[in-house]
This record gives structure tokens, sequence and C-alpha cells, in this order.
């Protein structure tokens, strides 16, 4: 069977030499005598360098970057933060990682589909340019391929949602990794279809990747109902679904009163957060310094909880992604509304936007 989605190793000496630079140049910072000589060479903080901005159809790009040493890889189907100075203005957004972690060049690539109105994809999309240097927060996401590959798969996309999955698609090609694999995925339009070339030529390619392109202005919307003619034994099948939350909404649904909801794997952009269906008994936040108790009924993130209390509460994307929000909670269990998973803090930094109280939570503010 094929052992997938392996970590590449980074360089260790490299990390190790650089790492012994901070620690010579304690208490001064080293970064300032590093980034004359290479910028990427940051002990402070992740960076990468933009190498190459490739057009792609449907409005988006790809943007290939080589990240700095500390660079620890990622598994295909996870997201990175990307941090960019726009107008002289921090950005952080997240962004599914395109690039296949095995490439032999090193490079990574997330691909933003240009957003009317928005400020960071428009930039990565038009105006970034080769030289630029950007800041990399953690990988993250838990969409992931199994290491071994037992049975099919069956891969969902609509839209954007295609990126995690050409991560995915990208490392599996070189290997056995596609000898069962149908891939549906969903377009507006037949030539707006963001890497319609390179699902065309893997479908040409490999005998057993079978892509099935559904152009909706055309075809009409893709339903689940419709697998049982483009993928009749998707029951069998180990599914991984990306794409608008209405999409992902009704596959959940169907997998539950249809198939086996064990085999559907689905990555939302926008996560639920909380709602009617919150478990957990919620609790008390405590502002230790403005001397405050706001409620945290179940699903309800301590950001709101801060905010119908009254207190003047950093945010930013509100679902999880950038990081604005973070606060130190002193003590306190704290539950993860979007996985439901509890756990102890003492003196963490912890994402208000996306976590509750269970009991008591003490933050410092
Ligand atoms: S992570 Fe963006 S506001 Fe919480």
């Amino acid at each position: 069977m094929a052992e997938v989605g392996m970590r590449p190793p980074a360089s260790p000496l490299r990390r190790r030499a650089l790492r012994a630079l901070r620690w010579l140049f304690t208490p001064l910072r080293p970064d300032d005598y590093l980034e004359l000589i290479n910028p990427l060479w940051s002990t402070r903080e992740l960076r990468g360098r933009v190498e190459r901005v490739e057009p792609e159809r449907g409005g988006a790009a790809t943007v290939l970057i080589r990240p700095g040493f500390d660079w620890v890889g990622h598994r295909p189907g996870q997201y990175v933060r990307l941090g960019v100075v726009i107008d002289g203005v921090h950005h952080w957004r997240a962004y599914s990682l395109t690039s296949s972690p095995d490439r032999a060049d090193g490079l990574i690539s997330v691909t933003p589909k240009r957003v009317d109105g928005g400020v960071v994809s428009p930039f990565l999309v038009d105006r970034v340019h080769p030289g630029e240097v950007v800041r990399l927060g953690e990988v993250e996401g838990s969409f992931t391929l199994p290491d071994r590959l037992d049975r099919g798969l069956l891969f969902v996309t609509a839209g954007s949602g295609i990126t995690p999955v050409m991560s995915m698609l990208r490392h599996l090609a070189p290997g056995p990794g596609l000898r069962d694999v149908v891939h549906v995925h969903s377009a507006r339009e037949a030539d707006g279809v963001t890497f319609g070339d390179e699902l065309a030529a893997l479908d040409e390619q490999h005998q057993g990747f079978r892509l099935e392109l559904r152009i909706t202005g055309e075809d009409g919307r893709f339903t689940p109902a419709d697998l049982d003619t483009l993928c009749p034994d998707w029951r069998e099948r180990e599914t991984y679904a990306c794409g608008p939350g209405e999409l992902l909404d009704a596959l959940q649904s169907h997998w539950k009163r249809h198939g086996d909801a064990g085999r559907l794997h689905h990555e939302r952009f926008q996560p639920i957060v909380g709602g009617e269906d919150a478990e957990g008994s919620g609790g008390t936040v405590r502002f230790a310094h403005r001397n405050l108790d706001a409620d945290c009924p179940p699903g309800t993130p301590i950001l709101v909880a801060g905010e119908n209390a009254g207190v003047d509460m950093p945010f930013g994307c509100r679902v999880g992604v950038c990081h604005t929000c973070v606060l130190p909670i002193r003590e306190g269990r704290i539950r993860d509304l979007r996985t439901n998973a509890v756990s102890e803090k003492h003196n963490e930094i912890v994402r208000t936007c996306v976590h509750g109280a269970e009991g008591r939570v003490t933050v410092e503010l």
C-alpha cells in the first residue's frame, strides 16, 4: 500500500546553526545582522520569499514561495497563515497549500482567488512581485490523507475548494496513489476552472483517476444524489470534500442518512462555531484587569461573551484563522467550539473567537 502524507524533513543542520546564532547574540537580536545577508534568515519568525506568480483561470493566481530555514513541511490538504504588508499595514490570511510537499525545488505555493472588494487576495493575485518577503504562520489543518491508502478515494470539490485537494493530487500522482480515485469537481464556467488543464492531464495520464467535471452554468448544480450515477460505489470510498458551506452541509447529511459518516472528511473555509447544537454547559469569563464577570453560555465564544459584557475585545476574522483575537488565559477549562475538545489552560494564549468557557475561566484583560 502507498505510504502517503509523510512529513518532508527540514535541514536540521541549518536550523541548528541559526539557533546557535540566536544564543550567541543574546541579549541582542541577531536578526538585524542576519537580514543584511538574507531576509529569510530570521530567528524570530518564519518568512518566505515570493519566487514567481503564475496566473490561473477563474481569477486566481499561484504564488510560489521559497520558505525560510525553519519550514517544517506540510501534509497535503493543510493550510498556512500568510502575512503581507499592504500599503504599510500588516494583514494575515489563511490559504490552503496547493503544492505537493515533495517538490524537488523546495518551493511551496498558495492559489488565492481574487475577491472583488477584498484586500489581500487582489494584492496576491495582481500586485505581489517576485522577491517580496512574506511572513509565514503555522501550518494547520486536519484535512489530510491517511498514512495508508487501504481503499479507493473520492474527492468532491467546488470552486476554490479545489485548492487543498490539488496538493493531495500532486502528492499522489507520482506514485501509485491515483490507482483508484474519482474526482467530482464543480465550476461555474468551463473556461474558469482553476487547475483545469492539470486536472484534465491527470485524467488522461492516469488510468485509475477519473475526473467528473460539472459546469454548473450548463449542467446545473451538483447534488449528493448525483453520486449514484457519477460514482456508484461512493459508500465504499474514503471521501474528501471541500467547497461552499451548503455543499458540505448537503454531503454531511447525505452521508449520515445513506452512507458511513466516518468516511466523509471535509474542509470548511468558514468553520461552524457553536450554534444551537453546541455541547457543554458554558461558564463564566472573568476579565481580571477589569474586575468584570461575563456570562458565557454553551456555544458562545469568549470573544462574544466579552463583547456582550461591554469589553473592547480585539478581533479580526472571527473564524479562527488570523490570530488577532488571542488573549492569555490565566486559568480555566475552555472548549474548542469547532471540534468540541475541552482542555485545561494555565497561562496560555488562546483564540477567543473559537473557544468558549467550560466553567470559570480567567482572562488576562
Ligand atoms: S482568529 Fe481571527 S479573530 Fe480570532
